[in-house]
């Protein structure tokens, strides 16, 4: 074991790259070199060695959403996915600890989902626009507002949001989620919260009348229907892919709507000669990795928030064991019934959110 496996090293410590640690880690180079040029990687490598050689003594397992960088996606995660995916993966994994390459509400997710577990986030500032959008107040107060009508909540929300629903949904069970709460509580109309444009998106696939709040997501926001028409002339035959959370109008000029792994099936299945992926930067790269085929147009609004975590904190959060996240248990046991609800739904990935 090497010195900086012994102490903890602060996320700011710079690791040498050794000859050791540039064998111990080339095959992981190999996949990743075309979007990580050779100067960046000298200084991943070492942390890249470093973290998986401890996760290893400390069973743990690093869940990484797809908006991670390409080191932290290809290279450490143990799973890698959308928030449904991460969610599914957290309520099954048997490692005792769990490291949440994402943002705050997704390391609740899999505190609600494993209790037993010890869940840490390597930066406690990693956010996002949508929780902090709505709180458990105002749920409460929706509900007085629009007495018997059940609450879907968007996973992107707080643990004390998702207490005070019924059931939560991601984008690639929204529609799914909907109609069967509606179905099960014999109600033509139910409550959608936070994000109004994946509602207003959800609204277009089905009968079901939708009361949404006002949330939206930060990176998605910013993209308008004429960008969409933009990259289509500068790049004909581009194929357009666009996350749910977008407005409307750009998910109406789309080519295809659906949640982050939606998107990646897409390339997968399909292979079209030219894509671009109207979300987070870091996708593109993660997926041009997986299809070196395909040529990416890469239009970028980077998530703020996701962009906190890098390899340097998640190798301190190992060391440090920080930061624990915990839900207090009264409320967790409530959001817990509320993701498990969402668990039990069945979908299929044509009901995605598009
Ligand atoms: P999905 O990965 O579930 O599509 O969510 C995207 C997102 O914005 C997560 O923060
Ligand atoms: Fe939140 Fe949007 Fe960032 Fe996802 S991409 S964490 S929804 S701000």
């Amino acid at each position: 074991m090497g010195l900086a496996m012994e102490t903890a090293t602060s996320a700011s410590t710079i690791l040498p790259f050794t000859p050791s640690v540039a064998r111990a880690t080339e095959g992981l180079y190999a996949r990743v070199s075309q979007v990580v040029p050779e100067i960046e990687w000298a200084v991943h490598a070492p942390y890249v060695d470093a973290i998986n050689r401890l996760k290893r003594q400390k069973n743990a397992v690093i869940l990484g959403h797809n908006y991670m960088t390409p080191e932290i996606f290809h290279c450490v995660a143990d799973f890698a996915g959308d928030s449904l995916q991460l969610a599914r993966e957290a309520a099954r994994t048997d490692a005792k600890v769990i490291v949440q390459a994402g943002v705050h509400f997704m390391a609740e997710t899999s505190k609600i989902l494993s209790p037993e577990k010890t869940v840490l986030i390597p930066d406690l500032r990693a956010g996002c626009s949508l929780a902090a959008s709505i709180t458990g107040a105002d749920v409460r107060l929706l509900k007085q507002k629009y007495p018997g009508l059940p609450v879907v909540t968007y996973v992107n929300t707080s643990a004390e949001v998702k207490a005070e629903s019924d059931v939560c949904c991601t984008s690639s069970d929204a529609v799914a989620v909907v109609e069967d709460i509606a179905r099960d509580r014999g109600v033509d109309a139910v409550i959608m919260t936070p994000d109004e444009y994946l509602a207003a998106n959800v609204a277009k696939q089905t009968p079901v009348r939708i009361i949404a709040w006002k949330g939206r997501c930060e990176v998605h926001e910013r993209f308008s229907a004429s960008d969409i028409r933009g990259y289509r002339e500068a790049n004909p035959g581009v194929v357009v892919l666009a996350h749910p959370e977008c407005p409307p109008a750009v998910v109406s000029e789309a080519d295809f709507a659906g949640s982050t792994s939606a998107m990646i099936n897409y390339v997968g299945k399909q292979r079209p000669a030219r894509v671009v992926m109207v979300t987070e930067c870091s996708m593109s790269d993660n997926v041009a990795v997986e299809f070196p085929d395909v040529e990416f147009v890469r239009p970028c609004n980077l998530c703020p928030h996701m962009k906190r975590i890098s390899l340097p904190k998640i190798l301190n959060s190992l060391q440090t064991m920080t930061h624990e996240v915990t839900v207090e248990p009264a409320i967790a046991v409530r959001a817990r019934a509320a993701v498990e609800r969402m668990l039990a739904v069945k979908t299929s990935p044509q009901r995605a959110a598009a």
